[in-house]
This record gives structure tokens, C-alpha cells and sequence, in this order.
């Protein structure tokens, strides 16, 4: 059993996430900011990878203080667990996720982890070890959703994502698609990584929902489960 998987991203006009350099772009307004504050308050989870974490330094908490005296009320924990993809355990110790706003924390890293960075994390988070060489994301959902974890939501980059599609373990993905061109080959998109070829069947979405937001448009997809190819 795994948890259910949203994902959500931001994206420009042209799919890119953020610069080239990988610096972090605002690419949605206010209103959408809200609009994600809202999901993630319904969230058992928000999971990132270490890229993010580097690039962004992301708390990850739900801001709006009455999203999370309504988490209270229903006797939840006032943030989601907060959960850093991380093989090899580079997560600095100081990193905003481990300090601001109090709850639970874990970070996922691979047995490639040295015992003392795990060491380490383990002063600020649970460690969870699942994989070799990186983290087996389903093991990792697996155990999550033992430890309660019914929903969670993916907040990025498009290395984890990419892989979270190809693995088959998404079933949301909510995009918003900003008024900006940022440009360059090199710039991370919603799903890197390989990518599929004509060798393999795409990930099918269906339209579940589309709005305009402020100077772009929210799409909501939910995943077609089953293979289709896209070839002709
Ligand atoms: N616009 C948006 O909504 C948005 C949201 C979030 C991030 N971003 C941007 O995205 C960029 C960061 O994305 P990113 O792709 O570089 O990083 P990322 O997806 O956040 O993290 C990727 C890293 O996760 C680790 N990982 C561990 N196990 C993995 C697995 N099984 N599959 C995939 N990754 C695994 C890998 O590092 P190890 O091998 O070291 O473990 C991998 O390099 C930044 O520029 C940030 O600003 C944009």
C-alpha cells in the first residue's frame, strides 16, 4: 500500500520549472500561493528532493495560520510531514526544513548513505534507508503510508518528479503555467531525467480541471492508469 500522490508544480509558458542555473523562479502570484497552501494543509506529507532543498531551502510549512489551527482542530499535526529525498545524505544541517515550524521530519537516503551523515540527519529528522544507490521511491511511499501517511504531495523538483512518473506512483498533478518565457535547453522541466522513448508507452493524463489564476491558467490532471502508446 502506498499513499496518494498530487503533484505540484509551477511552470513558465515554455515548461521550464526555474533558471538554467537552477535558481528559483516566481512563477505564480499570490493567489496561487494561497491555492497551494490550501492542498498542502490537506496533506498528511509534502515531499521534495535534495535538488530542491539545495536550489530552494523550502520550509515546506503551510503558512496561512488559519489552514493550520483548522490541521489543530481536526487533531492533526499543524504541518505535514516534511519529507527530503536524499541518497546520500547531503542535506545541510542547517537547512530551513529541519528549523522552521515544529513537526515531524524525514529524510530518505540510499544504504550508499555514510553512517555518519546519517548520524547526523537523524538529529533533525527520522531516517528512513531505502535503496542501494538511491532511493527506492516506492519503498519509501510504502513506508511512509505505514507510518500514516495517507496523501502527499509533491512539491518538486523535476528530477523526483520525472522519476515518480516513471515509476507509475503519481496520481494528481496540479501545473500552473506562468506568463514568462524563462528559456534554455538545460533548464530543469516538470518530469526530467531519461524520458521515455518510442520503446516505451507515455504516462496518460485526463483533464480534470482548468482555470485561469491571476496572468496564467491552473491545470489539474489525474493519471491514466494502464498503458497507452503515443506513437503512430
Ligand atoms: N517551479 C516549481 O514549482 C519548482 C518546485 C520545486 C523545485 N523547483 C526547481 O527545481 C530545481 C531542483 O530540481 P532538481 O531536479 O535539480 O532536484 P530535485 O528533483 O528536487 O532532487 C533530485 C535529487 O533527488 C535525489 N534522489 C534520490 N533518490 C531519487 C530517485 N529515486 N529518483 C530521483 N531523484 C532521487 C537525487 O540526488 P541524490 O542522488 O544525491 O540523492 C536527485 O538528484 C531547482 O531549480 C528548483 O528551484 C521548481
Amino acid at each position: 500500500m502506498r499513499p496518494h500522490v498530487v503533484v505540484n508544480v509551477a511552470v513558465s509558458a515554455d515548461g521550464k520549472l526555474s533558471t538554467f542555473e537552477r535558481r528559483q523562479v516566481r512563477i505564480s502570484g499570490q493567489a496561487d500561493f494561497r491555492r497551494v497552501d490550501r492542498l498542502k494543509a490537506g496533506m498528511d506529507a509534502v515531499m521534495v528532493g535534495i535538488g530542491t532543498v539545495l536550489a530552494d531551502d523550502p520550509s515546506l510549512t503551510v503558512k496561512d495560520p488559519a489552514l493550520i489551527t483548522a490541521r489543530e482542530a481536526a487533531g492533526r499535526p499543524p504541518h505535514p510531514i516534511r519529507v527530503v529525498v536524499d541518497s546520500n545524505g547531503r542535506c545541510p544541517p542547517e537547512a530551513t526544513v529541519f528549523h522552521r515550524g515544529p513537526g515531524q521530519r524525514v529524510v530518505a537516503v540510499s544504504k550508499a548513505c555514510p553512517p555518519e551523515r546519517r548520524a547526523t540527519l537523524g538529529e533533525y529528522a527520522t531516517v528512513i534507508v531505502a535503496g542501494d544507490e538511491r532511493v527506492d521511491l516506492a519503498a519509501l511511499l510504502e513506508r511512509l503510508h505505514a507510518i500514516g501517511v495517507e496523501r502527499i504531495m509533491v512539491e518538486g523538483g523535476g528530477t523526483l518528479i520525472g522519476a515518480l512518473f516513471e515509476e507509475g506512483l503519481v496520481d494528481e498533478l496540479y501545473v500552473y503555467i506562468g506568463n514568462m518565457i524563462i528559456g534554455g535547453a538545460d533548464a530543469p522541466t516538470l518530469a526530467d531525467g531519461p524520458g521515455r522513448s518510442a520503446a516505451r508507452p507515455f504516462v496518460r493524463l485526463q483533464l480534470a480541471g482548468m482555470e485561469p489564476c491571476e496572468e496564467g491558467v491552473l491545470l489539474h490532471w489525474r493519471v491514466k492508469k494502464g498503458d497507452e502508446s503515443g506513437f503512430t
